[in-house]
């Protein structure tokens, strides 16, 4: 199987690969297949999968080997060593929930397209000082929402963002209209329920349910 690891990809790639970045908090690898098969069958391109279980990792290079039609990268990525192992199981791309100098500087030096998390004006402007131009917005609804990212886009007119924390897709299209936002994150697709039931095309359902809601909005 051809593994993408070293494709070329960009921050504006995985922004423009689709309005939605499902998040996956996985238990057992094994199901990362159908989960990421699932999701393709709906029209959705990218995934992340958090850093938070033991098979993450192990999810990741399933999907990186097996799926060639579909991005994957690592979320929950809390230091350097979350990007080398990432990088090392063919993640694409890694997203961060927060911003460290330490982070910032190796996300920009590593040969993987790292995306780091903020919730402030003072982070962003750290991150623009290492060269970032493409941010997650974690906790985004804990954070002031979709009214903090319209006073943010005064400041920051060239900055972009993603979204993450407590969307859905009650608010997915407000966000979205946003000029300053281009995808949105959210692990409302892939839920414990559903995985445990092993209820797959549940995943579909809510993900093409999802892709026709944001049609119109979406750029
Ligand atoms: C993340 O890890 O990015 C978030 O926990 C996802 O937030 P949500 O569960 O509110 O979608």
């Amino acid at each position: 199987m051809k593994n993408k690891k070293n494709r070329a990809i960009s921050p504006e790639f995985i922004f423009s690969s689709g309005p939605l970045i499902p998040v996956l908090v996985i238990d057992n690898a094994d199901d990362a297949i159908p989960i990421a098969e699932s999701l393709i069958k709906a029209g959705i391109s990218i995934i992340e999968v958090t850093l938070r279980t033991s098979a993450a990792l192990n999810a990741i290079s399933k999907i990186s080997q097996q799926l060639p039609e579909i991005t994957v990268g690592s979320g929950t990525v809390l230091n350097h060593q979350d990007l080398i192992r990432s990088q090392d199981a063919g993640a694409q791309f890694a997203i961060s929930p927060g911003s460290t100098p330490e982070l910032l500087k190796a996300g920009s030096k590593e040969n993987i397209v790292f995306i780091p998390g903020v919730s402030s004006t003072s982070e962003i402007m750290q991150g623009i000082n290492y060269g970032y131009t493409h941010f997650k917005f974690f906790p985004a609804e804990a954070s002031g929402g979709v009214k903090a990212l319209k006073s943010i886009n005064g400041p920051f007119p060239n900055i972009r963002f993603c979204p993450t924390g407590g969307i859905s897709t009650k608010n997915i299209l407000e966000y979205l209209s946003l000029p300053n936002v281009s995808c949105c994150g959210g692990s409302w697709l892939i839920t414990e329920d559903i995985i445990r039931g092993k209820n797959w095309p549940e995943i579909t359902r809510l993900a093409t349910h999802t892709l026709n809601k944001t049609q119109q909005t979406y750029k």
